[in-house]
C-alpha cells in the first residue's frame, strides 16, 4: 500500500459525460473503494488523511462501530415509515436532538437536506410576518434551492429561477453599522451562518450575532441560524447558538447529523412552533427511521466518546503547530478551520493531496478548508504539519 497519492493531475478535473454521471463536479484525481477512522483507501491502494470529511458529513469517520450497527438494527427492524405512522425512535431522534442542543426550542421538523431545512425555515418566517424581504450576509452559502439559493451570496451565476421569491438583500459581513439599514419593519428574517462555511471559514462572532439578535426583536423579524456546517459539534459546542449564547428563531442543521446518512432538522422556538399545524410542512424521507437511527447513533457516539472535547482540543493543536510553510494563520472554530495561505490555496491543497491529505478550498482563493472527523488526533495533525513545512512558504 502506497502512502501518498502520486498522480500528475493533482488538481480537480471536469467530472466527463462519459461517467454517466451528470458532469456538475470537478473531480479529484483519486476514487475511494474504502475507508476507516479517518483515512480514505483508494482504488489503487494509496491511503489519504481526510482532513475534509465528504463536505463535513463524515463526523464519526468511517467505520464507526455503533452507527453502523445502529443502522443494520433499524433496517432489520423496519426501514421505513411515513410521519403519519407514528414511530418511538422518530419521538426520540426529536427529543434527544432538542436536549443536545442544550437551548429552549420546542419542537424539530426532521427533513433530508440542509437547503429543504431552509426552504421551510424561510417559508415559516414570511408566512409568520406577511413581510416581503429577507437579509442575508455577504459570503453565506445556503443551498440550491429556491429560496435558499435567493439568500446565497453569488448565486446569480447559476440561480436560474426567472425571479427571487422575495426580497433579498446583503448585509456586509460583521459591519454592527449596516444592520439597521438592512433589518427593517419590512424584513421577515434573518439568516446566518454563525460560523461561514464556504466562505473559508469566517467566525461572525458573539458580537454581531447578539447585534442581529437584538435588531430582529426591534422589528419584529425572526432570526434564522444555518448551522448545517458549522452545527452539531463541529465547533466543538452543540451549536454555535449555544457556544455564543445567542437564541435565534430557528436553527437549521444538516451535514453531520446523519453521518453520511441523508439527516437534516430544523429546530423552532416555542413561538414558530405554536404556528405549525397538520399539512403546513411535509416530506417524504425526512424522519424515517433509518435517518433517526443514524442521527441517534451519531448523538451517542458524540457523547459517550467526548467527541466535543477532542474537537476543542485538536483544533487548538492544529492552530498552535500548523502556522508553517505556506500557512500564514488559522481561522474559525473547532473543526471548521480556514488555513490563510501565502500561495493561492488551490495549489496548496493539490500539493497536500500530492502527499496524501485530503483537505478542502473556498471562494476566498487563500484559504485551505478543514472539515475533518471529530475523532482527528494529534498525531494526524503532525502528519498535516510536516506535510505543509515541506511545501515551503
Ligand atoms: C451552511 C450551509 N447551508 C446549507 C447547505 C446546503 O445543504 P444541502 O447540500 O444538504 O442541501 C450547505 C451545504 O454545503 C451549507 O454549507
Amino acid at each position: 500500500m502506497r502512502d501518498a497519492v502520486s498522480t500528475t493531475a493533482p488538481t480537480a478535473q471536469p467530472g466527463t459525460p462519459a461517467d454517466g454521471l451528470a458532469p456538475v463536479y470537478a473531480q479529484y484525481p483519486f476514487e475511494v473503494a474504502s475507508a476507516e477512522g479517518v483515512w480514505l483507501v483508494s482504488a489503487r491502494g494509496e491511503r489519504v488523511l481526510d482532513l475534509y470529511g465528504g463536505h463535513a458529513v463524515a463526523a464519526l469517520g468511517y467505520g464507526h462501530r455503533g452507527w453502523t450497527e445502529a443502522l443494520i438494527a433499524q433496517a432489520r427492524a423496519c426501514q421505513f415509515q411515513t410521519n403519519a405512522i407514528p414511530m418511538p425512535i422518530r419521538a426520540r431522534a426529536a427529543r434527544r436532538l432538542l436536549e443536545f442542543s442544550g437551548l429552549d426550542f420546542a419542537s424539530v421538523f426532521l427533513v433530508s437536506t440542509g437547503a429543504e431545512a431552509n426552504e421551510n425555515a424561510l417559508r415559516l418566517a414570511l408566512r409568520m410576518t406577511s413581510r416581503p424581504h429577507v437579509a442575508a450576509v455577504e459570503g453565506a452559502f445556503h443551498g440550491r434551492t429556491a429560496a435558499a439559493s435567493a439568500v446565497t451570496w453569488g448565486a446569480e451565476a447559476w440561480y436560474g429561477f426567472p425571479r427571487k421569491p422575495f426580497d433579498v438583500s446583503f448585509m456586509p459581513r460583521g459591519n454592527l453599522a449596516a444592520i439597521d439599514e438592512h433589518v427593517t419593519e419590512r424584513t421577515a428574517a434573518v439568516i446566518v451562518e454563525p460560523v461561514q462555511g464556504l466562505a473559508g471559514a469566517v467566525d461572525l462572532g458573539a458580537q454581531y450575532l447578539w447585534a442581529l439578535r437584538r435588531r430582529c426583536d426591534q422589528v419584529g423579524a425572526l432570526l434564522i441560524f444555518d448551522e448545517v456546517q458549522c452545527g452539531f459539534g463541529r465547533i466543538g459546542a452543540p451549536f454555535a447558538a449555544t457556544l455564543y449564547g445567542v437564541a435565534p428563531d430557528m436553527i437549521s442543521t444538516a451535514k453531520a447529523l446523519g453521518n453520511g446518512f441523508p439527516v437534516a432538522a430544523l429546530l423552532t422556538s416555542a413561538k414558530v412552533s405554536a404556528t405549525l399545524k397538520v399539512g403546513l410542512l411535509g416530506t417524504t424521507y425526512g424522519g424515517g427511521p433509518m435517518a433517526c437511527a443514524a442521527l441517534l447513533a451519531a448523538l451517542e457516539a458524540i457523547e459517550s466518546e467526548g467527541l466535543l472535547g477532542n474537537v476543542r482540543r485538536v483544533s487548538d493543536y492544529i492552530r498552535r503547530t500548523c502556522v508553517v510553510g505556506p500557512v500564514t494563520a488559522t481561522q474559525g472554530e473547532g473543526f471548521l478551520l480556514g488555513l490563510r495561505t501565502s500561495a493561492p490555496a488551490k495549489h496548496v491543497q493539490a500539493e497536500l493531496l500530492r502527499r496524501g491529505i485530503l483537505t478542502g478550498t473556498a471562494t476566498d482563493p487563500n484559504i485551505v478548508r478543514l472539515l475533518p472527523p471529530f475523532i482527528l488526533q494529534e498525531q494526524h495533525v503532525d502528519l498535516l504539519r510536516d506535510a505543509l513545512t515541506g511545501i515551503g512558504a
